[in-house]
């Protein structure tokens, strides 16, 4: 399939604290504008009501939803394009050693190949708006899932305190500018009863496959 895995041979126990030590930092400056990233990883991981037996998490990211998926699971592949913010997700996974749960894939998730229905579980957070291809994505998500998916985005709220968060660092925040609630239609075609759920800064798809015992 033409992934790389990480090579976490050179990761020291100094950058693993280092690493902690900005990504909380990152964490309250989030928080002081009125976003806490972890309350949405919350929402999120309570939606679920099933153990599932194996996860693909679509947008590593630094991986902060990685961390509350290995609380209900232990074997989770997790696909992002960007090694760099891979790397990162992997060092917040060992500061709370709770890497072994996770193979973080460099991968296009596009096109990932894995047989028709292989995880009973696919999910994607706050990732969607940096897809450049979204509905490729979602088509393959949903090949890819027997049981449900779930997948969030920022709603308004959460976009302009992000974009605030970026401009207060003379940076702009990408985004592709897709329409998210796409998802729903896009979904019900392939199979799926979608339900959305809506919070603060945030908009959840949770779609489960019709037909499957839930
Ligand atoms: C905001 S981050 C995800 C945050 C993460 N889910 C978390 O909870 O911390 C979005 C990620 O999506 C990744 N991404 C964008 N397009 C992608 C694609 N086609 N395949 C895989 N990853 C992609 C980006 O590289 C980026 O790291």
């Amino acid at each position: 399939m033409g992934f790389n895995t990480m090579n976490l041979n050179d990761i020291t126990s100094d950058q693993i604290i280092r690493n902690h030590t900005e990504f909380e930092r990152r964490l309250a400056y989030y928080k002081d504008l009125g976003l806490d990233q972890i309350a949405l990883r919350k929402e999120f991981i309570d939606l679920i009501h099933f153990k599932p037996a194996r996860i693909l998490e679509v947008g590593t990211g630094k991986g902060i939803l990685t961390i509350f998926l290995t609380k209900i699971c232990d074997s989770i592949i997790s696909v992002d394009m960007d090694t760099q913010e891979q790397r990162i997700a992997m060092l917040n996974l060992m500061y709370h050693q709770c890497e072994q749960a996770v193979t973080l894939l460099c991968a296009d998730a596009g096109q990932l190949g894995f047989a028709d229905k292989y995880f009973d579980l696919t999910v994607s957070a706050i990732s969607f708006h940096h897809f450049e291809e979204p509905k490729k994505v979602i088509d393959e998500m949903a090949r890819m899932t027997a049981r449900q998916l779930i997948i969030s985005d920022f709603n308004e709220t959460g976009f302009e305190i992000i974009e605030k968060a970026h401009r207060q660092e003379n940076r702009q925040h990408f985004k592709t500018g897709h329409r998210f609630s796409q998802i729903s239609q896009w979904l019900e075609q392939k199979g799926f009863s979608v339900t959305a759920s809506f919070y603060e800064c945030q908009t959840v798809y949770c779609a489960k496959r019709n037909g499957i015992e839930q």
